[in-house]
This record gives C-alpha cells, structure tokens and sequence, in this order.
C-alpha cells in the first residue's frame, strides 16, 4: 500500500504534531525520517497536552509503531525523557524504536552547537543549542556515532575515544573551554545503550515488509521546507533534508512507495530563531498573533517572530516537496482580525519580483492584498458550510493561488477541532 509523507511548507511549527496524531489512527506506522530533538510536536486530547521531540506522534495510538528512522540523529539522553515522560502519563511506548543507522547526538555536539553559535555573535543562527548541526556534520565527516556502535562496547569505546580527543582539542584550543571527561561520557551513554537496547532494529528491512505486507505508513516530517539544508533560507536552517526527498535517503526507500504527499501550512507564518521572513509583522498585530496562536516554541520557549501568510514562499514549497492536498492550521486565530494580509509579490532592491530567491534577503519586502477578516469564532465549526462567507473566501484564495485543495481545516490546537473539507477524498488517502 503506497504511503503518505505529512511536510511543513514553512518554517517549522506548523502543527505537524497535531496533524499527524490525527492521521495516525488509520496508520500501522509512524516514521519519523529528518532532524532531531530539535523538534517539537505538540498533541492535544482533551485536557492532556503532549510535546514530543523524537518519538513519532502517533504513539497516543496503542497499535501504531512508530520508527524513529535512520535519517533522525538521536540524542539517548533526550529519548529517555521523552519515553519516560510518556509513561508518567499513561502513555504506552512500547512500540517505539529505533534505526541502527541513525547517529547519536553526543555532550560535545551540543557544547559544540552552543560556542559555535556564541562565537558567530550577531550572525548567529538562533538553533536550538541540542547539537544536531553538529551531529550531522560527523555524520558527513565519517566519524560519527551511530546506534549500532552502542551494542559493541570495543567499537564505541574506540570511536568515542577519538571522538572526545578531537573534540577537547577544539574546546581547549579554539574556544578556551573545559576539557570533556572521556570516563564520564562512556559510562553515561553505555548506560542508556542498556535502556534502549531492545528498541534498536534494523528498519530498512522493516519498512521493506511492512510496505510488502501492505502496511499504512505514515511519514511524519520535522522542521520545515524554508530550514531545508538545501533549498531553506540559508544559511538560516536547520542541517538535513526536510522535504519529501528527505524520506527516500532518510529510511531507505524507492520514491515508487510514496503515494500522497500532504503539506501542512498555517493561515499565517511564522519563524523561530534568525534569518529572513518577509512577511514579519513587527507591530501591535503581529503580537496580537503571538498571544492568541500561543505562538512560543515548543523545544525552547522562544518567542515565534509573527507574520502574514506568504503565497510566493508557499507555491516554492509546494513545488519542491510535489504537495498533492493542502492542509491549514490555526486558521481560528486569525478570527479577530479586522484586515488579513496575504503576499503575492516580493519588493527587493525597488524591483518586483514573483519568485521565492535562492540568495533570499533580509530587506524583502512582501506586497499585499487585503482580506476583510471575519471577526467571528470559528473554534467550534465542524463543518465547511458553517464557515463565515469572509473565511471561506480567504480559503478559496488561497487554493485558486496554489492550485490544491484544501484537505483539512484545524480551528483549535484540540485532537478533534477541524474541519474536513472533502470527507469522502480524506477518506480515501486516509483509511
Ligand atoms: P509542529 O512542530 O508542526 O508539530 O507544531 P508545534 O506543536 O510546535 O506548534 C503548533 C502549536 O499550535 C501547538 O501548540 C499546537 O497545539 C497548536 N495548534 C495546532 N493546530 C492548531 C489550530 O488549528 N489552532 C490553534 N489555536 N492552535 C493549534
Ligand atoms: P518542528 O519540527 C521551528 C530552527 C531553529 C533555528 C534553525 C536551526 O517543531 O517544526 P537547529 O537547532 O535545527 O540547528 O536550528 O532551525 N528550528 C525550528 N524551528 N520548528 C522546528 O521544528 C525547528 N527545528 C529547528 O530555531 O532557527
Ligand atoms: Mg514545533
């Protein structure tokens, strides 16, 4: 059975959490393929919330396996947490694993993360200080860690060995800082290869039967299409390949498996950490936002910088990750709104332009049209007639510009606050 990848189109946050707990419960698999315990995905069941950063976010679901693949870099202390955290509150995660392949994040990539990012002063990223650029750089340097090299305590001891002597060369040297203690690291992760020994597997071989047996597998992406490591906003991004190309190399399938490639967008944008966003709104409305989308991140409380929804930004990602159906989340908080933005061109340099640079620039300006808001709470509509006329017309701009349909409408961070637009296509890519 060909499967389905869940993306963000923007910059992260979209509610891929939420999304995905939702189309979970008609999964046999959650496969999480990209990033780290950079993400954060939150869940909503009633008065239960759930933030999670490597665990896919189908684990609610008792009977959904979920991977975390071998494309993902793992830190173990963080996974730990996360499964124990679960646990606490009820919830059951025994049929969470992970790739053999994957890297692991190690003490010296997140120092490395913090000074590197110290060091670079006003021209910092704004990353999330967990080490996953420099996890993966290793990984490209071909010497890294991976889950596997925790099962054979000769090889671990030698790679981290090497490891933390190169590492401590670059804190004492470069950044005069404290040297590492190798002892201490190798006894920390040798017991965290304990706790996490019987959830390590081999996944291409899984994936491969799982998709043989004609299994439903869902592929959950983190971060977002404007931080992919090749086509983002560079080098404002995060470090590995958050598109739908990423699932192919992430967990070692043919592209010919994936059926249904489905992009999540909220009604407005938004960007933690540095770089540009040119549709930012740096006034009383842009705050006004932030307030009533709670928008503060979910890994590292920061505030998320605000902005209109930009069109040029989101046809670029549909066009890169082959977006076949469209879902909107977070539309509800747009409700007050007198006037809604929406950019269609971009101002740089006093020229106009109508595509998303590859050099993007912090000076671009979006232009707008006006929408006339809808001034109405929409957070307990369930269906897409009941829609203010105002709503649906933001709506239907949004689709004719894009040329997709809009799948699903979420009014509510709540499991069960959305609207399904075509129940009977849902149906169809979803059971
Ligand atoms: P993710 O990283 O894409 O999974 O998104 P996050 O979980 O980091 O951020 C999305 C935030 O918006 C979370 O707090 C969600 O609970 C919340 N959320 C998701 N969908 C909606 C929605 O339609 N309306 C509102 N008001 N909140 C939502
Ligand atoms: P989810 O999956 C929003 C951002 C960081 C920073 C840049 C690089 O919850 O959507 P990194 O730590 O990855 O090296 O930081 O990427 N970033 C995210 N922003 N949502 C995320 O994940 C993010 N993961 C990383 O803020 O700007
Ligand atoms: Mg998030």
């Amino acid at each position: 059975m060909p499967s389905n990848v869940i993306v963000g189109l923007q910059w992260g946050d979209e509610g891929k959490g939420k999304i995905t707990d939702l189309l979970a419960k008609n999964s046999d698999y959650v496969i999480r393929y990209q990033g780290g315990n950079n993400s954060g995905h939150s869940i909503h069941i009633k008065n239960h919330y759930f933030v999670l950063h490597l665990i896919p976010s189908g684990v609610i679901y008792s009977g959904v396996k979920c991977i975390i693949g071998p494309g993902v870099v793992i830190d173990p202390k963080s996974l730990i947490q996360e499964i124990q955290n679960l646990e606490s509150m009820g919830i059951n995660t025994s049929k969470v694993f992970l790739a053999k392949r994957a890297h692991i994040t190690m003490p010296y990539h997140r120092l490395l993360d913090q000074y590197q990012e110290e060091a670079l002063g006003d021209k910092s990223i704004g990353t999330t200080h967990k080490g996953i650029g420099p996890t993966y750089v290793d990984k490209v340097d071909r010497i890294g860690i991976r889950v596997l090299d925790l099962l054979d305590l000769k090889v671990f001891y030698k790679k981290l060995k090497y490891n933390i002597d190169f590492k401590n060369q670059i804190f004492t040297k470069i950044f005069q800082r404290e040297p590492l203690s190798f002892q201490s690291v190798y006894e920390e992760y040798i017991e965290y290869a304990k706790i996490l020994s019987n959830r390590i597997i081999d996944v291409v071989y899984e994936i491969h039967d799982a998709f043989h047996n004609k299994k439903r597998i869902l592929f959950e992406g983190a971060q977002a299409m404007l931080l992919d490591l090749n086509y983002g906003t560079y080098p404002y991004v995060t470090t590995s390949s958050t598109s739908t190309g990423g699932v192919c190399t992430g967990v070692g399938i043919p592209p010919n498996f994936l059926k249904n490639f489905i992009g999540i967008t909220k009604a407005y944008c938004t960007r933690v950490g540095f770089g540009p966003f040119p549709t930012e709104i740096n006034n009383e409305i842009g705050d006004a936002i932030r307030q009533k989308g709670n928008e503060y991140g979910a890994t590292t409380k920061r505030p998320r910088r605000c902005g209109w929804l930009d069109l040029i930004s989101l046809k670029y990602s549909c066009m890169i990750n082959g977006i076949n159906y469209l879902i909107i989340t977070k539309l509800d908080v747009l409700s007050e709104l007198d006037i809604i933005k929406v950019c269609i061109k971009y101002k740089c340099d006093n020229k106009i332009i109508q595509y998303f640079p590859s050099n993007i620039k912090q000076n671009l300006e979006g232009i707008y049209i006006d929408f006339p808001g809808w001034k109405k709470d929409i957070s307990h509509i369930y269906e897409y007639k009941y829609l203010p006329k105002n709503c649906k017309k933001y709506i239907k701009f949004i689709e004719d510009y894009l040329k997709l349909e809009i799948l699903l409408i979420s009014v509510g961070s709540e499991r069960n606050q959305n609207i399904i637009k075509n129940e009977s296509l849902f149906l169809e890519i979803f059971t």
